[in-house]
């Protein structure tokens, strides 16, 4: 396979093998979860790529990392969205929303019980039944709005220790009723969700899961990404988990161990892989596509520090490598990436 070749993604075709994963603007939306920067641009500059991962967007007010992340729960939010899908359409990119919901990390404290709180330093409860009921409700109202405003899916997320994470992650989940205990019950919820979603949604419309891996247990994640992929999951953006713990990998595999992790995950699921971190040069692409450790690349900054960086590769040109400033993570200088053309 070549970085342009044409992917199969659900019921979609996805025009090259170049993903931007969900990267937060920090700063661009209000407590009401609605953009006060048009994305119309940031996102339509970028729509060579083939699948456009919109930045991680609430189920709910309180559902959200920070009170100016962007918002999906609500009738006015549907425009924002409208907005994004045109102008990545126009060059008839695919384009999702991630959907989340942050549990213990969300900005009012939040409820969940287990050994993370320690972690976090913050007071915790179990989530009731009610109270599940609910989250589930607003996942599947998210992609309904989501689909309303003519995205092509969502991205379910669950990793990075949000909500789903913490359900799916031992290390977290000390649950002692169907939520909590085998594998089975730990991604109960998320597989609630996708299946929920599918219901809601009907088959001509992407679900992508953001699978946090080893978290701890590889064995855990294999038999995570069957049922994921039963319940109806179409592709996974392979992550990390709570906490990022390393695998052992081949010394002479050039790339990072994330990366590995979804070449490790790609064994396990007959859906497409997207793999993740630091591939910062078009030749890091190439390789992994080539050589089929993944079947779909994202890169993150490197897509920041050059929105021209799809065209350029697509096309054997030099890009604007990121150098690590950290300025898309923290609003220094009003948020400017000084490699951004
Ligand atoms: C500024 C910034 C914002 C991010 N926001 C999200 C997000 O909304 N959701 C998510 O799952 N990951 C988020 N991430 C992680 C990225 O999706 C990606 O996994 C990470 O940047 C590694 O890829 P890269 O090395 O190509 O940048 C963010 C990363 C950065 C740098």
């Amino acid at each position: 396979m070549k970085l342009n070749s044409p992917i199969q993604i659900g019921k979609r075709v996805c025009k090259n093998r170049i993903v931007m994963p969900p990267l937060v603007c920090f700063n661009w939306a209000d407590e009401e979860g609605l953009e006060t920067v048009s994305r119309e641009e940031h996102y339509g500059k970028r729509n060579a790529t083939g699948l456009i991962v919109v930045e991680a967007a609430g189920i709910s007010k309180e559902s959200r990392i920070v009170d100016t992340e962007l918002g999906i729960w609500d009738d006015k939010h549907i425009k924002q969205y409208e907005r994004i899908a045109k102008a990545c359409h126009k060059e008839d990119a695919l384009v999702i929303v991630q959907i989340v919901h942050a549990g213990i990390k969300a900005y009012p404290d939040q409820v969940y019980t287990s050994s993370y709180k320690e972690a976090l330093n913050k007071e915790v409860l179990e989530l009731n039944q009610d109270q599940i009921e609910t989250i589930k409700k607003h996942f599947v109202n998210s992609a309904l709005l989501a689909k309303e405003a003519g995205l092509d899916g969502v991205e379910v997320h669950g990793a990075h220790g949000y909500l789903l994470s913490q359900f799916t992650s031992p290390q977290a989940n000390h649950r002692s009723d169907a939520y909590g205990g085998s594998t089975e019950n730990r991604y109960k919820l998320s597989l609630d969700i996708v299946k929920d979603i599918r219901q809601a949604t009907g088959d001509d419309f992407i679900i992508s899961y953001r699978f946090g891996v080893n978290d701890p247990f590889f064995e855990d994640d294999i038999k995570g990404i069957k049922l994921l992929e039963q319940a109806g999951v179409d592709v996974f953006n392979v992550s990390s988990g709570i906490g990022i713990k390393s695998l052992d990998i081949p010394s002479d595999y050039p790339e990072s161990f994330i990366t590995y992790m979804g070449y490790k995950m790609k064994e396990h699921t007959n859906k497409p892989v997207i793999s993740v971190y630091g591939i910062l040069r078009p030749e890091q692409a190439e390789y992994l596509i080539e050589n089929d450790y993944t079947d779909m690349v994202a890169v993150g900054r490197g897509l920041l520090a050059d929105p021209k960086w799809t065209e350029k590769a697509l096309n054997k040109k030099e890009v604007n490598i990121c150098f690590h400033c950290k300025r898309c993570q923290f609003v220094v200088d009003g948020h400017k990436c000084p490699q951004k053309s």
